[in-house]
């Protein structure tokens, strides 16, 4: 490979990943948001179910450093939500979001986005949240 190859090749590959984020919210209807710690709560703004172009999205993936995984945000209708832990209950691999699903990438298990077990090996449900929308903001219970 010459090095006029190696650059343009770095280049593309540099590109997809910076984009990868973008795609992520346009082409999947999953947003992934920072939330803030108050307390006991992850408060999330409520216009995160909001596409940059105005689409309504369905999930958002709510991370925060003081978690270890992130937590996946379903809107169910109108100030409707629920949120499960994308942590998988087989082995504690982060899970990711494919449509209503929640998919384990180290073994294959799967569960339903109301952390149902869908696939083995996992036998246990996700850990679900209590959410509520106040004030213009989703709110996230993280009591245990
Ligand atoms: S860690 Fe998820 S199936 Fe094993």
């Amino acid at each position: 490979m010459d090095r006029r190859t190696f650059i343009r090749q770095s280049c593309l590959a540099c590109s997809a990943v910076l984009a990868a984020p973008a795609l992520l919210t346009s082409c999947s209807g999953i947003r992934p948001v920072a939330g803030i710690i108050e307390g006991d709560t992850l408060a999330l703004p409520s216009g995160v179910f909001t596409g940059k172009d105005g689409t309504p999205l369905r999930v958002a993936v709510a991370t925060h450093a003081q978690l270890k995984q992130p937590i996946a945000v379903f809107r169910d209708g109108p100030s409707a939500y629920h949120a499960v832990l994308m942590r998988c209950t087989h082995k504690g691999v982060e899970l990711n979001v494919t449509g209503t699903r929640l998919e384990c990438p180290a073994h294959g298990s799967s569960f339903d986005s109301h952390g149902a077990v869908l696939e083995g090996p996992a036998e246990a449900p996700l850990r679900i949240f209590p959410v509520e929308e106040r004030d213009g903001r989703i709110l996230i219970s993280l009591k245990a």
